[in-house]
């Protein structure tokens, strides 16, 4: 059976200060909870989020890395370097990564390999625009964008990997897609895995969604067939509304009987 995972995208927002106070609040309201719960935060408090993290049921991802070893690319941070820190996670392929510094299948081919190599889980973001959605292109899309990221990607390495479908036209807009489309999609991508490497490895896969994601929607976005939890940007900013959406997300063999 596939776990549930939770996790936070706090994009450019919050100071080290804030991140702690921020775990201060969180940690005691997930405690005990069986969901998977990652946050990706700033590389300038992974240290404090490791150590503040450490005996508790969170983990740590960065927003973003290099692809390559290590070297003269300035500004830049290795996967290496994540990992040898204590970081168990790394967000690769977001669309803002995507539209604003151009990154391609390729780059995020690239940095899946490298990520996997450091043992980092690599939370592979895909999904389409609106015009694409519009136009029928959504499967072409998802083909194109899964086929190249996970290039020469072993299906021993897919248990580190981690499909967060995040169509562009819902994040930050406050607009989610249809249950059916969101279930119709997880499929979509079940079955691209499928034709990759077959049907009992693809039933493995953990596949999320993301968009506009906050605690009012989560009750229903929790219980979506084949659905294995979420990535929230905005609403995983406040400690207790992401504690609500996490507690949405509940381990199958957790639920209530009248779930
Ligand atoms: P949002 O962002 O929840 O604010 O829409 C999701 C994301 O970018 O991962």
């Amino acid at each position: 059976m596939r776990n549930k995972y939770v996790m936070a995208n706090f994009k450019m927002n919050k100071s080290d200060s804030e991140v702690e106070e921020y775990l201060k609040t969180f940690l005691p309201l997930v405690e005990g909870n069986e969901t998977k719960i990652i946050l990706s935060i700033p590389f300038t408090s992974l240290k404090t989020a490791i150590e503040k993290t450490k005996k508790s049921n969170v983990m740590i991802a960065a927003q973003n890395m290099n692809e390559n070893e290590k070297g003269a690319y300035t500004g830049e941070v290795s996967a290496d370097m994540l990992s040898g820190l204590g970081v168990d996670a790394v967000i690769v392929g977001h669309s803002e990564r995507r539209s604003n510094f151009n990154e391609t299948d390729e780059l995020v081919n690239k940095k899946i390999l490298r990520g996997l190599k450091s043992g980092l889980i690599c939370i592979f973001c895909v999904g389409e625009t609106m015009y694409e959605r519009k136009n029928q292109m959504t499967e072409q899309v998802l083909v194109r964008q899964i086929t190249e990221g996970l290039k020469s990607v072993y299906a021993n390495e897919l248990k580190n990997i981690i499909i967060a479908y995040e169509p562009v036209w819902a994040i930050g807009t406050g607009v989610t897609p249809m249950d059916v489309e969101i279930v119709e999609t997880v499929k979509v991508i079940r079955n691209i895995l499928t034709s990759m490497y077959d049907e009992k490895i693809a039933k493995d896969v953990i596949i999320t969604y993301g968009g506009s994601i906050n605690e009012v929607n989560c009750k229903e976005i929790g219980k979506f067939e084949g659905l294995d939890g979420a990535l929230i940007g905005g609403a995983s900013l406040m400690p207790e509304k992401f504690a609500k959406i996490v507690s949405a997300f509940k381990p199958k063999a957790c639920r209530k009987k009248k779930d």
